[in-house]
């Protein structure tokens, strides 16, 4: 069991818990994740730890209610428990000697985004932060981004505030005027990475993207985060979850990923019907 401290609505869809989970602060790092478990007829799902305290023995998870178990966690109040969590799960990220780092989230993947910045900043790398939202009511962490990194640069995709339109628009002026860009993490939307690792492989700029897979087991037993990288097969749990975005097969990705739909909206009309 694991209390919720802390709680706050971020935008409509999208919600910042913290939690208590002493053992995992004190280890978390840039790129980890946990799996959680909302009570015992729950399935267990990924969240990457957002930001971890080893004072007080607490860790941050941002998520979007999507589905099933993120609508389950949403009605968790402060004081109530989750029934698991394990973690820190996945390989950390270790970026070393990096000059200027560009550090790309789109939509609710600032929140997975956010933790690379900290680290890289932590480092002395020089960061410039795009985050690209789908209008201005969905923005999120937006204070703790420009207190991060060194340029921030924000974009809609309807124009509400700031800039309109991709952050593929900015990333390729950037690349064009900063010569000297060494790292361009990317994390949000398959199509975003992708398109991203796509801009990135001309220029031979080291790209590293972060999988969302569906997991069961976050521990390498069940083979169902597989993603194609390269020519080689890798278990994003164990192997990742962050892999080298211009080797991923981002279109088997998708496919994947798409492969349960039917059963994710009956699961979520069930819980849905159940609190009417
Ligand atoms: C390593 C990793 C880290 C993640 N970190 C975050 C995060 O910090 N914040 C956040 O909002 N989301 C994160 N996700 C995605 C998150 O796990 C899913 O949104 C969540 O599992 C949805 O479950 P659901 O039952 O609410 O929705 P469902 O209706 O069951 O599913 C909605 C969509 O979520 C994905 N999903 C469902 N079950 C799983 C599963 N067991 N494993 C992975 N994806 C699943 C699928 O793409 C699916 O189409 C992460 C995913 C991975 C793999
Ligand atoms: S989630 Fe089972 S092997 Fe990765």
């Amino acid at each position: 069991m694991a209390k919720i401290i802390k709680k706050d609505i971020l935008n409509s869809g999208v919600v910042s818990m913290e939690i208590e989970a002493t053992r995992i602060a004190s280890k978390a790092q840039a790129g980890h994740f946990v799996m959680i478990r909302v009570d015992q007829h729950g399935e267990r799902f990924p969240l990457t730890i957002a930001d971890a305290n080893k004072e007080t023995g607490t860790i941050r998870i941002i998520f979007q209610v999507v589905g099933g178990s993120t609508i389950k966690l949403n009605r968790l109040k402060v004081g109530d428990d989750v029934l698991d969590i394990v973690g820190p799960l996945g390989m950390p990220l270790h970026h070393e000697n990096i000059r200027h780092a560009i550090v790309i989230g789109g939509g609710v993947g600032c929140a997975i985004a956010y933790p690379h910045a900290k680290a890289l900043k932590q480092q002395g790398s020089k960061v410039s932060f795009i985050a690209g939202f789908r209008n201005k009511d969905l923005f999120i962490l937006k204070e703790d981004i420009e207190a991060t990194a060194d340029h921030v640069y924000f974009t809609t995709d309807d124009g509400s505030a700031y800039r309109k339109g991709f952050v593929t628009d900015v990333l390729k002026e950037l690349l064009e005027s900063e010569k000297d860009v060494d790292l361009v993490i990317a994390i949000g939307p398959v199509v975003m990475m992708k398109a991203v690792s796509n801009v990135t492989r001309l220029l031979n700029i080291k790209t590293v993207v972060s999988l969302n897979p569906i997991m069961i087991d976050g521990t390498g037993m069940c083979g169902g985060c597989r993603v194609k990288v390269g020519n080689e097969y890798k278990f994003a749990c164990v192997d990742g979850p962050e892999f080298d975005g211009h080797q991923v097969d981002f279109n088997e990705l998708m496919l994947r990923n798409s492969a349960y739909i039917q059963q994710e909206k009956h699961t979520c009309k069930l819980i849905e019907e159940e609190t009417q």
